[in-house]
């Protein structure tokens, strides 16, 4: 299990426990994380998973696929630092991880 803590727009967090291998979008879904809907089922089609990582964890998140960055650039709210919670999967580098939420998504 992968401690992942999810951090509303309002401030609210939500540590949670993530197993292995399974994206950041069922994550939230699986443990009622509110602000994540992931109505496409984790295809990067949709952004309601949309996020922003810290800096200091961006290296170990990895980089936006085309489809994640033509996604992304649709959202309102994107800055340099968003990703698709479904693309990233835990693993243990990715322990303590914060994500945090745009105030569109609560
Ligand atoms: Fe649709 Fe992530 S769940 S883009």
């Amino acid at each position: 299990m992968v401690k992942i803590i999810y951090v509303e727009h309002n401030g609210a967090r939500h540590e949670v426990n993530v197993p292995d291998g399974e994206n950041l979008m069922e994550g939230a879904l699986q443990n009622n994380v509110p602000g994540i809907d992931g109505d496409c089922g984790g295809n990067a089609a949709c952004a309601t998973c949309h996020c922003y990582i810290p800096e200091q964890w961006e290296a170990l998140t990895g980089t936006r696929s085309e489809q994640e960055d033509a996604m992304i650039e649709l959202a309102d709210t994107a800055k340099p630092n968003s990703r698709l919670a479904c693309q990233i999967k835990a693993s243990a580098a990715l322990d303590g991880l914060e994500i945090h939420m745009p105030a569109t998504q609560h």
